[in-house]
């Protein structure tokens, strides 16, 4: 049985090793989830995005650790599957299937939007967060949690052999937390509230990455890109953001 309980992750150390292992989708969505929250203000029955929202296993974990309503929303992955963990585990949690392009919800309907591992497919056009905004209301949190790189790939002027080996292009959307800080404060739409690497970013997914290897019997594929990184520039980007309330007149 695998073992992927962490003192710095006590609320995620509560689930089931092997669930988490078969919702697998990319490194550890709960520890991510968890750091990401200490920068956030989840109250019991806020309204909740999860988007790109996986297997929802995320989902799960917001409704049972922090009592909000959340909505599940992921393009590739049939809500079959997420609502299924959802009866699973006793929550009553929306899923769905939406492009993050074309949210079927109302202007302002949510308190909260939240994107683990996702946001680096679908986030990085300059349009993208000012049309995300407009489903959260004045007030509302946007907190993102995507695959990073320490220096951007523009300073480098190239993907480095082992990131492009495993991704290839895609790796240009795995931008610094300062990237995501001024990208997000120039639309003056939002006011980031914090945007800092993971520092356990790379060991976390490597943890991840052997922990998979084990479960599944065979190497993970992330594994020869991470061991060949040595955590010197493979990380997480925590961002989180909050759209200004709105001024009475
Ligand atoms: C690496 S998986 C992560 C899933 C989940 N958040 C997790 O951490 O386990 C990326 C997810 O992004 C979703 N995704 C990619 N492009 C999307 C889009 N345009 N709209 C909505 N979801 C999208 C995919 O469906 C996929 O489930």
């Amino acid at each position: 049985m695998a073992d992927l309980r962490r003192a710095e992750y006590p609320l995620s150390s509560k689930y089931d090793a092997d669930w988490l292992l078969d919702c697998d989708m990319g490194p550890n969505p709960l520890w991510l989830l968890e750091d990401l929250a200490r920068d956030l203000d989840l109250r019991p029955g806020l309204k909740v995005l999860d988007l790109g929202s996986g297997k929802g296993a995320t989902s799960v974990f917001l409704a049972k650790e922090y009592g909000v309503q959340v909505w599940a929303a992921d393009l590739w992955i049939e809500p079959s599957v997420a609502a299924a963990n959802f009866a699973a585990h006793g929550v009553d949690a929306v899923a769905l299937k939406a492009n993050a392009h074309a949210l079927p919800f109302a202007h302002e309907f949510f308190d909260v939007i939240l994107s683990i591992d996702s946001y680096e497919y679908f986030g990085t056009a300059d349009s993208y967060l000012p049309y995300l905004v407009t489903f959260l209301k004045p007030g509302g949190q946007l907190g993102v949690a995507t695959p990073a790189l320490t220096r951007e790939i523009r300073d480098l002027g190239h993907i480095p052999e082992h990131i492009k080996k495993l991704v290839g292009w895609e790796a240009i959307a795995w931008h610094t937390a300062d990237w995501w800080r001024f990208h997000w404060e120039i639309t003056e739409l939002v006011e980031v509230t914090s945007a800092r690497l993971q520092e356990s970013g790379w060991r976390d997914w490597l943890a991840w990455a052997e922990a998979i290897s084990e479960r599944t019997g065979t190497p993970d594929a992330s594994l020869e890109m991470l061991h060949a990184d040595q955590g010197e520039l493979l990380t997480f980007a925590l961002v989180t953001a909050r759209k200004p309330a709105r001024v009475p007149d």
